[in-house]
């Protein structure tokens, strides 16, 4: 264990996809740079024991493993936790987790739906000295760094038009199972929004660009799904929403698209943001990791996109040369950092100025997909 470093004690409720990802960043946290604390994985608790292993096997500083979650909120062994479990559990657990006293970092869309969010809301509330937050990895990227950047560099003038969102296309293959994340009852109405949204959310409202209004075209386009015995259940959840929004902030008004499609051709968790304005435009995908296209215009100026390869400029410094490419994990990692140097450092005392998503920002997601529904609901644009 390093020396000099605060250790901050984590429990992980969830050991499925997500949980061994952030199992895996705090076992390379040797990887970044000149920081002052650590994460130590002290506790696991997953309904299912078989995940059990994998975390005992890498991890000697595991002490309690446990299938109820409340063994780790009564544990004084335990500072902070990580949650990631599906989506009709945020509310109670998240509660607890707050309630106990525990530091959270937990996984969107933080609630199954907006009064599930408006719970965890009060709790947040209620118990100011816990560290709260949503996670979002894909704004660590570098080049999305650089877009927030040039956004509050003011650089855009008049904004034209924002897109942004997250596209996946396994969903294409009608015979893929289904599981939790395509049952309402579990994934919730949202459906793709609600997993997907707050990816493609997280900047626009950093930058206060909460939409006046929203026009949710909403698509279930694979209504039946195989299970796990091979019979054909009803897969009722959207597999695409794309939002039109307006957005007025000070002097710009302009048009914000939201996608988040689970049925897009080809796209493998593709995270895009394209802003267009008059006088700068940015665009960055993660189709493409490394590159982030900029154009700077000027009246009678020729109008051409640059291309740069950033390679591997981050937030938080590590060992990692600047010619490399920068991946998935290693924003989560980012992310992790993030969260850590709040818990340690508070939001003012940071290394870095991008602070991880917060309670607040889940809450203004929350407003923007329950608008969607409504919309798809009334065939209108909602008005926010
Ligand atoms: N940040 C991201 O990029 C990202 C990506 C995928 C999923 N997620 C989010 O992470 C969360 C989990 O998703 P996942 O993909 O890891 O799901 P998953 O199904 O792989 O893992 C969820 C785990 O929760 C466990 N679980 C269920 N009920 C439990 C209970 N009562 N007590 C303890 N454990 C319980 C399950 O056994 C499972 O191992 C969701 O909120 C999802 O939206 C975030």
């Amino acid at each position: 264990m390093a020396k000099n470093k605060q250790i901050i004690r984590f429990g992980i409720i969830g050991l499925g996809l997500m949980g061994r990802e952030f199992g895996s960043a705090a076992a390379r946290w040797c990887h970044l740079l000149n920081l002052d604390f650590e994460p130590q994985i002290v506790g696991i608790c997953d309904s299912n024991p078989a995940l059990f292993p994998w975390f005992a096997d890498n991890f000697d500083t595991v002490r309690i493993q446990t299938t109820d979650y409340r063994d780790l909120l009564a544990s004084s062994a335990i500072d902070a936790i990580y949650c990631a479990v599906p989506h009709n559990l945020h509310a109670d657990m998240y509660c607890d987790i707050i309630r106990a006293g525990k530091h959270l970092l937990g996984e969107k869309p933080f609630g199954i739906d907006s009064e599930a969010n408006a719970r965890i809301m009060a709790c947040v509330e209620d118990n100011p000295q816990v560290v709260v937050a949503c996670s979002s990895e894909f704004p660590f990227f570098p080049a999305a760094q650089r877009i927030v950047r040039h956004i509050q560099e003011g650089r855009f003038g008049t904004i034209l038009e924002v897109w942004s969102g997250l596209l996946h296309s396994s969903d294409l293959d009608p015979n893929k199972k289904i599981n939790w994340k395509r049952m309402i009852a579990i994934n919730g109405e949202y459906g793709c929004m609600g997993d997907l949204g707050m990816h493609a959310l997280h900047i626009p409202l950093r930058m206060g660009w909460m939409p006046r209004s929203v026009h949710a075209q909403l698509s279930n386009v694979i209504r039946r799904r195989p299970d796990a015995s091979g019979q054909l259940v009803p897969c009722e959840t959207w597999d695409n929403a794309t939002l039109s929004c307006r957005v007025t902030q000070a002097d710009q008004d302009f048009p914000m698209y939201i996608q988040t499609h689970r049925i897009a051709p080809g796209e493998t968790n593709t995270w895009y943001l394209r802003i267009l304005g008059t006088a700068f435009s940015a665009e960055y995908s993660t189709k493409q990791p490394k590159t982030l296209r900029t154009m700077n215009y000027a009246s009678g100026a020729e109008q051409a996109w640059s291309v740069l390869d950033l390679g591997y400029e981050t937030a938080y410094p590590t060992i990692t040369g600047g010619i490399f490419e920068f991946g998935f994990s290693d924003g989560l990692l980012q992310m992790w950092a993030a969260f850590c140097d709040q818990l340690v450092h508070g939001r003012e005392g940071m290394k870095q100025g991008f602070y991880c998503a917060t309670p607040q920002e889940t809450q203004q997601h929350h407003r923007v997909l329950t608008a969607a529904l409504e919309s798809h609901r009334q065939q209108a644009v909602i008005t926010l």
